[in-house]
This record gives structure tokens, sequence and C-alpha cells, in this order.
């Protein structure tokens, strides 16, 4: 069964954690927290503060996606935070650079990831494939939820889906962005194993009937 980590991007950030004790409640597997510093995208979320309340009112699994320049400056505080996976984009910094941000991560207990934009291709995935818990495809640019699948990353998750199959068949397969009940079939057919989703999930108003949708569509 595919997991699904709702994006708490689309929550209400004045209940945030009532609204993660309903997703909870309502099955879902992940917390996908959203953390932007408004230079590798163009806008601003949440950071170590708001991560470290969140780890202090659940036990979920936080999946924290870092779309900020040079990640390597900031993943001990995000482990220390209360991360339980951390995500580093692979055009954030040099591939050296990505790499210490993810033995970083391991040495302090940490399961990792890897992000692809959609302009990225499949390739870019593999130095750091060995090393990594987790590959998250981007289906739409990233900076904002409620924006429109993009279908032509599907070819891309079929390839990286085959490269985990070779390289790291323990690894899981993530997309974020667009993800939805009509859309969700397409990602489980490329070989998606974790589906993440804001507005599908905190935009309506029985989260349980929500993940229920994706889950089974
Ligand atoms: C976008 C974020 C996503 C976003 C998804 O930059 O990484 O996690 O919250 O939102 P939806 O599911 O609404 O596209
Ligand atoms: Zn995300």
């Amino acid at each position: 069964m595919v997991k699904i980590a709702p994006s708490i991007l689309s929550a209400d950030f004045a209940n945030l954690g009532s609204e993660i004790e309903e997703i909870k409640n309502a099955g879902a597997d992940y917390v996908h927290f959203d953390v932007m510093d408004g230079a590798f995208v163009p806008n601003i979320s949440i950071g170590i503060p708001v991560l470290k309340s969140v780890r202090k009112s659940t036990d979920m699994f936080i999946d924290v996606h870092l779309m900020i320049e040079k990640p390597v400056r900031y993943v001990k505080q995000f482990c220390s935070a209360g991360a339980d996976l951390v995500n580093f984009h692979v055009e954030a910094d040099s591939e050296e650079n990505i790499k210490e941000a993810i033995s970083i991560a391991k040495s302090m207990g940490k399961k990792t990831g890897v992000t692809l934009k959609p302009g990225t291709p499949a390739e870019a995935v593999m130095p750091f494939l060995p090393l990594v818990d987790l590959v998250l495809i981007m289906t739409v640019e990233p900076g904002f939820g409620g924006q429109s699948f993009m279908h032509d990353q599907l070819p891309k998750m079929e390839a990286v889906r085959k490269m985990i199959d070779e390289v790291n068949p323990a690894c899981e397969l993530e997309v974020d962005g667009g993800v939805d009940a009509n859309t969700a079939p397409l990602c489980k057919k490329s070989g998606a194993d974790v589906l993440v989703a804001g507005s599908a999930v905190f935009g309506k108003a029985d989260r349980a009937a929500a993940i229920k949708a994706i889950k089974e569509a």
C-alpha cells in the first residue's frame, strides 16, 4: 500500500498541533515539512523553531523537505530539532557538499533523501543513490502548494524506480506536487512508494476521506 505524507504547508499554522493529530488519526504515514528560504525557491515558509514544536507535539515520522541553498549549513540544526528524514535538493549545492550533508544527517541517526526539481534529469540521483533512504521527485516547481501536477515527470519517475530497484532496493520513491485522487494512480503506476499531498488533504474538511481517496485511487 502506498504511503501518504500530508504537507503541512497547506495546514492551518495557528492550529498545527491539532491539524497533525487529525491526519495521524486519519491514517497518514509521514508528516511532510516544507522548508523554504526565499532564495532557493521564491517563497518563505517555516523552519527550525516550528520543527521543534511539531516534534514535541507528535510521534509521527517527520519528513523534512529542505528547499534552501547550501543545506549543509543547517543540517545539524534540523536533525537536532527532530527531523526523522531530511531531503536535500541535488541542485542546492555541489555534489561534495550534498554528500557531506547526507553524512552529517546519518551520523545523527537520521534517514536521508535527495530531491530532484522538474528540470533535473533522473541520472542526477546516481551519485547519491547508494547513500540515501529516499528519492523525492518534484511534480511541480517547488515553492508553492496547490499547483497542477506535471505529467511530463512520469517517465522520470519510472527511470528512477528502475535505478532504485537495481542499486538500492530498500530506498523509497516519493512524489511531491499536485498529487490528488486523480493523479495518484499515475504515480503508483510509475513506481511511487510515498505520495506527498498538501491541498488535497488539508484543503478538504474530511481529512480521513481525503487520505483514503488518495490511498485507494
Ligand atoms: C511545494 C512543496 C509541496 C507542496 C505540495 O514546493 O514542496 O510539498 O506543499 O502541495 P500540493 O499537494 O498542494 O501540490
Ligand atoms: Zn515538499
